[in-house]
């Protein structure tokens, strides 16, 4: 049904918009505003868009340094039949990525070729394309294997291998020049959340993506993760993951433009499990997950991809 849009319903979504949010009216093409109400949107900031976006969720499962030959084998077997049974849409609705060790790429390229597409992931990657950097992997290298995506940031590098922003920014141009699509991850440690830092080391780690040029930053997808809810079985609460969500969409908003805002993917990571993902993939503004432990087994990774079901 067609309806006018007036100066009231502009007021009304500035209302009801918190203060980290993007003030933003969805509308269908056969709507009518009217021209006051265009105006007034526009003193005031509020954003009228034609549709709400519908980005394609994403979960991605981070193995970290754990798997063998004959784990992939039998992971990608069970992954496969598990899907067929609970979700056989999956591979055309979701995007369904996997990080196994740098080694272990090119195996799991030839298992997973197929019509059904599982897309590779790398856990990190060198700067340089080649070099004297001994035990570095080069991106261009780990695309020729079959990895089109690569974590860069993740907390466990950030924090065991010195890794600084300085160092994320090359690391993202370079995943990205050599066609992979770089998962940026950021998040807070415990201390930082309980002395009230988390939005300014938020900030702090998101801008490095305005220090490239937008063409690259467009190819990024973010990862929350709050490095207190790794590995721990405590997972934030929907609450925390919707604030920072907001938060970072309303940086890049006012950074980028409402455009580049609404095509970015946000996803959460920190003890996602088949239990606690169906709310996770329900909360406005997150497209997708990072699951590391529960994702090492198959069947439990298929159970979550399962919950990204579009509703
Ligand atoms: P976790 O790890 O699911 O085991 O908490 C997530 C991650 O490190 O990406």
């Amino acid at each position: 049904m067609r309806k006018f849009i007036t100066s009231d319903d502009i007021r009304k979504i500035l209302k009801n918009t918190k203060s980290n949010e993007r003030p933003i009216i969805y509308i269908n093409k056969n709507d009518v505003i009217t021209a006051e109400a265009k105006d007034l949107a526009k003193t005031l900031g509020v954003i009228i868009s034609y549709e709400e976006i519908k980005r394609k969720p994403f979960i991605c499962a981070n193995f970290k340094m754990n798997g063998n030959l004959g784990f992939i084998e039998k992971y990608i077997v069970e992954l496969k039949s598990t899907l067929a049974q609970i979700y056989p849409n999956a591979y055309s609705e979701i995007d369904i990525v996997i990080a196994p060790q740098a080694p272990l790429i090119p195996i799991t390229y030839s298992l997973i070729k197929s019509k059904e597409k599982i897309y590779i992931c790398a856990q990190n990657c060198s700067i340089k394309e080649s070099g004297a950097l001994t035990g570095e992997i080069s991106p261009k290298l780990l695309n020729e294997c079959g990895a089109e995506y690569v974590i860069i940031g993740h907390s466990e590098r950030r924090q065991n291998f010195n890794e600084t922003d300085s160092m994320i920014a090359q690391k993202l141009k370079s995943a990205i020049d050599f066609n992979l699509t770089p998962i940026l991850c950021i998040g807070e440690t415990y201390s930082e959340r309980q002395n009230k830092k988390t939005n300014d080391v938020i900030l702090k780690m998101l801008s490095v993506i305005y220090t490239i040029p937008i063409e690259y930053a467009k190819k990024i997808i973010i990862a929350y993760e709050p490095v207190w809810a790794i590995g721990t079985n405590n997972n934030a609460t929907n609450e925390e993951i919707s604030e920072v969500c907001n938060l970072i969409r309303k940086d890049i908003f006012e950074k980028l433009g409402v455009d580049f805002s609404n095509n970015i993917r946000i996803l959460y990571g920190g003890s996602v499990n088949a239990i606690n993902a169906l709310e996770i993939s329900q909360i406005k503004g997150i497209d997708g997950v990072l699951v590391g432990l529960s994702s090492l087994n198959a069947i439990e990774f298929a159970k979550i991809i399962s919950t990204f079901k579009p509703k």
